[in-house]
């Protein structure tokens, strides 16, 4: 498993979740969230390695990066910690597909991404819009797609296939 809190924001000029009071997230979202997000995509490694494309979506995915409630630093945002993780765990998604309504928001989500190799398109708008287009810019077949609901909230799933 790799340790978000050691890595290094390539972007420190965008923007950060700091939560809805800007003070920083919960340490729930390093220490539960973030982390069974990352053994998921772990434990899943040998499925997604039978697939030519491994495609990661998640329609809420902020900026990639977050700070902490009294950390000074800052550590992954959920989409950046999938991808890195993909990487350690030797089966790398090959598209990464993020959409936030926040237009900043998805923008620097993208260009963190983009700095670590990985492969990206760009979403705006409510989820409730963009997830049709991220559906179908999913080529059709031998694909294997990792959905992240509800701003990560909910467990990851994986489908073999077209959704
Ligand atoms: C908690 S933050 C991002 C969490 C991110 N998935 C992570 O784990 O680092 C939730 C994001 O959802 C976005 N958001 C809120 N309502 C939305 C909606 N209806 N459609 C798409 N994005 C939305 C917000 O702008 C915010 O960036």
């Amino acid at each position: 498993m790799i340790h978000d809190a050691a890595s290094i924001d390539t972007h420190p000029e965008l923007a950060v979740e700091r939560g809805g009071h800007g003070l920083g997230v919960g340490r729930w979202v390093p220490e539960e969230k973030h982390f069974y997000l990352k053994r998921y995509i772990d434990a899943t490694r040998e499925a997604r390695k039978k697939f030519k494309r491994r495609v990661f979506i998640d329609p809420f995915c902020g900026p990639g990066r977050i700070q902490v409630v009294g950390e000074s630093g800052t550590r992954d945002g959920g989409s950046v910690a999938a991808y890195r993780q993909s990487i350690a765990s030797s089966a790398a998604f090959t598209s990464m597909l993020v959409g936030d309504i926040d237009g900043e928001r998805v923008q620097a989500n993208a260009q963190r991404l983009a700095a670590l190799g990985a492969s990206v398109q760009a979403f705006t708008g409510p989820a409730m819009q963009t997830v049709d287009a991220m559906v179908n810019a999913v080529p059709y077949s031998l694909s294997s797609i990792t959905v992240v609901r509800f701003g990560s909230w909910m467990v990851p799933e994986t489908y073999p296939g077209h959704v």
